[in-house]
């Protein structure tokens, strides 16, 4: 009794683990690449930061640099063609400036990323045991048998059926969703810190969808990993992140608590992705809103925001400048110039119902 009010008063900082530490810390973080006519910039000026086992979905139009931002994190970036500033702090640290060496450590040890297409990551000509084998004996010392027996209970416990008789078998002759979840198993042997999800269930059919994304959840909850949940729809992390940032052309529009991002958007293209999620309860007279237009080319990046030119809050500035972040709440940033339009239309109900609009 006495020890449990000292701990509630002193709180996180004296003494008990770092909960309220961040895990990982983005600063200014960009990503150019080399290409025929020159450099070009896919991510510009990010920064963010994710709590221990805390969630961070990235949300975000095809080429918005969320990849991108996520494999400067693992430093998984084509070198020569690519170059990274900034700076990325994991425990303390910043990765940038750490030897390759230590990044191989780092990688499927403490930090581990799973793709949308499993075989990414797996190897087609092996058994999962002999991979999932390799993965532990990389990166801790013990015998074969002994990684075996984690392995397999890492399978069982992934929710692989009969997973002892299947143990020996090749990646192909598992379903999509088992692939999946055979690498969400080899991925979690290290009981990594952080998850990096790229799309982890885009290729796979809304029931899967639903099981792998609850996986996961319940993974988080039980080895205390952070995850950043990376994808393009935001219907998908609605129940699972914490803290949701919207990308465009590789900049933040706009970052905010779940909470917040849903009830009180703040950014005309937040708005867009929050009108295109579908919503099966409710019968759609029409099609499902999309936002018209498209994403900008890289090289063909408008000045000022580059959503300008899909925008219905457009001004003269926005074509001009690109808009400072404002902090609407301890918990809520935004990069429009348009913000105090946007929530007061917002609030007045101008937008409708937001979620699953017709188009
Ligand atoms: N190696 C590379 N060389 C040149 N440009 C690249 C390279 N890799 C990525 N890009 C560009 O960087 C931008 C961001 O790409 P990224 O893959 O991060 O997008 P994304 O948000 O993950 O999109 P998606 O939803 O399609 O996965 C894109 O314009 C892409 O073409
Ligand atoms: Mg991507």
């Amino acid at each position: 009794m006495t020890d449990a009010t000292d701990t509630a008063q002193r709180g996180p900082a004296a003494g008990s683990p770092p909960g309220d530490a961040p895990l990982l810390t983005l600063e200014a973080l960009r990503v150019d690449f080399k290409t025929d006519d020159g450099w070009v910039t896919a991510v510009d000026g990010l920064d963010y930061t994710l709590k221990r086992s805390g969630t961070l979905g990235i949300v975000g139009e095809s080429g918005s640099g969320k990849s991108v931002t996520n494999l400067a994190v693992m430093r998984l970036l084509p070198p020569r063609v690519s170059r990274i500033g900034g700076r990325v702090i994991f425990e303390g640290r910043d990765l940038l400036g750490r030897p390759e060496s230590a990044m191989r450590e780092l990688r499927g040890g403490k930090i581990a990323m799973i793709f949308q297409d499993p075989m990414t990551s797996l190897n087609p000509f092996l058994r999962i045991d002999v991979q999932l084998v390799e993965v532990l004996r990389t990166h801790a010392k013990m015998s074969k048998s002994e990684a075996e027996g984690r392995a397999l209970a890492m399978l069982e416990r992934v929710g692989i059926p009969g997973a002892a008789s299947r143990f020996r078998s090749y990646p192909h002759e598992f379903s999509g969703g088992m692939r999946q979840r055979v690498m969400i198993a080899m991925m979690l042997l290290n009981h990594p810190a952080l998850l990096i999800a790229d799309e982890p269930t885009t290729a796979l059919d809304v029931t899967i969808q639903a099981q792998i994304l609850e996986l996961l959840a319940d993974l988080q909850r039980e080895f205390h990993m952070a995850i950043t949940l990376i994808t393009h729809d935001l219907g998908v992390v609605a129940g699972m992140a914490d803290d949701i940032l919207v990308m465009y052309s590789g900049k933040m529009m706009e970052h905010a608590s779940a909470e917040e991002l849903f009830a009180s958007p703040a950014h005309p293209y937040t708005i867009g992705l929050l009108r295109s999620i579908p919503r099966p309860d409710r019968a759609r007279k029409g099609r499902l809103y999309s936002i018209p237009g498209r994403p900008p080319d890289l090289d063909k990046r408008p000045p000022g925001c580059p959503f300008a030119p899909r925008c219905s809050y457009v001004r003269d500035v926005c074509r001009a400048v690109f808009p400072d972040e404002v902090a609407l709440s301890p918990t809520h940033r935004v990069a429009c110039h348009a913000h105090e339009q946007v929530r007061a239309d917002v609030l007045a109900g101008k937008h409708g119902d937001l979620i699953g609009g017709d188009a």
